[in-house]
């Protein structure tokens, strides 16, 4: 990238987080955009949040939840709590819904459970990467070995996110695995994807609670020159302040696709509470502007939430802005979030 490539990069960056009024939102937004097309279909669609609009404008991704099935039982996850039946998304599914989405950032392929479980991962990975989507799988990283790796990034895999919240024993404490077997599997994989595809993205996600919040610093000087990004993504609550405001996830422009069709607007709702639409039934296309999901973002903009969204929240701390409530952190602490 060139020197004014990257001002004007910074620029569009500042702005973009001075209009989101959410660091966290304006970097993710920003960085899954592939160019102006993106960018500006991510613009009008929250435009249509600011404008307090029923509707949103373009889909601009989908996440696959490809199983809510998962090797671990994380300290923090409420997925150990879900009370829907467990199993593997049909290939045949994944493919129905991605040949009816045209020009998305990103095709998500995870939501609640670990994507590697799935038999048949590369199958769909393939099936993405043919009908031209970009993909995107976040991953404990736990179950990979040099196999599995060539696989996937042969299938075409564009990023993969290993979620990391800590070295050594914060880590092994938090999520019951031992932090050297993960850290080896991670660094195999880098090895093999710069042999096998050095384009291929590697980021990681380190949800900050009260067990990782003082370890930021340390862990961004230990991973950041090993992988192009680190999110820090604060620890979600179901139990602090009730929500006052509309959330923007809804006008956001993504959808969830839970194992078995149904489709729900968040990923937040592990327990398809809120199901917006059935996509071994309707095009996922139609969905985002369904009646249901219309009427989801009517309530919210009179302030009527439903239990679950009422009291979804996130732990405030100052090291990262929250996704759902649209704080702005000041970031005093001397994090810097990138
Ligand atoms: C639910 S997991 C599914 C993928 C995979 N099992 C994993 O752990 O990466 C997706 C992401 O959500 C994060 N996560 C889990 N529980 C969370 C919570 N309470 N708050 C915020 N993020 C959470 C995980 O760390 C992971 O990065
Ligand atoms: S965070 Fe991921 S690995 Fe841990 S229990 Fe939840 S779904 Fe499983």
């Amino acid at each position: 990238m060139s020197r004014l490539e990257a001002a004007a990069r910074s620029l569009a960056l500042f702005a973009a987080r001075r209009i989101a009024r959410n660091r966290q939102v304006a970097d993710v937004i920003f960085d899954r955009c592939r160019g102006t097309a993106d960018l500006a279909r991510s613009a009008l669609n929250h435009l249509a949040f600011i404008l307090k609009l029923p509707r949103t404008f373009y889909l601009t991704s989908v996440m696959l939840e490809v199983t809510n099935l998962c090797n671990l039982k994380c300290r923090f996850c409420p997925a150990e709590n879900m009370k829907r039946i467990r199993g593997f998304m049909d290939p045949a599914l994944a493919e129905h819904v991605l040949k009816d989405c045209k020009n998305l950032q990103y095709v998500y392929l995870y939501d609640w459970g670990e994507p590697m479980l799935h038999p048949e991962l590369p199958r769909i990975i393939e099936t993405a990467t043919e009908l031209g989507h970009r993909t995107f799988m976040v991953t404990n990283g736990t179950l990979l070995n040099p196999d599995l790796a060539e696989k996937i990034i042969k299938a075409g895999l564009s990023t993969i996110c290993f979620s990391i919240d800590g070295i050594g024993q914060v880590y092994e404490r938090l999520r019951g695995f031992d932090y050297g077997r993960l850290e080896s599997n991670v660094l195999e994989f880098l090895r093999i994807k710069n042999e096998l595809n050095p384009g291929l993205r590697v980021e990681i996600n380190y949800v900050v609670s009260p067990d990782t919040e003082s370890h930021v610093n340390e862990f961004r000087a230990a991973w950041g020159p090993r992988v192009q990004h680190i999110t820090f993504q604060p620890m979600l609550t179901y139990h602090q302040m009730p929500r006052k405001r509309p959330c923007r996830e809804l006008w956001k422009g993504t959808l969830v696709v839970l194992w078995d069709g149904t489709v729900v607007a968040c990923c937040v709702d592990y327990d398809g509470a809120l199901k917006v639409g059935d996509a071994t039934r309707q095009n996922i296309s139609e969905i985002l502007n369904s009646k249901e999901m219309i009427d989801l973002r009517k309530t919210h903009l009179k302030g009527q939430f439903c239990s679950m969204c009422s009291l979804c929240s996130e732990f405030e701390t100052e090291c990262v802005d929250g996704r759902f409530d649209g704080r702005m952190s000041d970031c005093e602490a001397g994090c810097d979030p990138r």
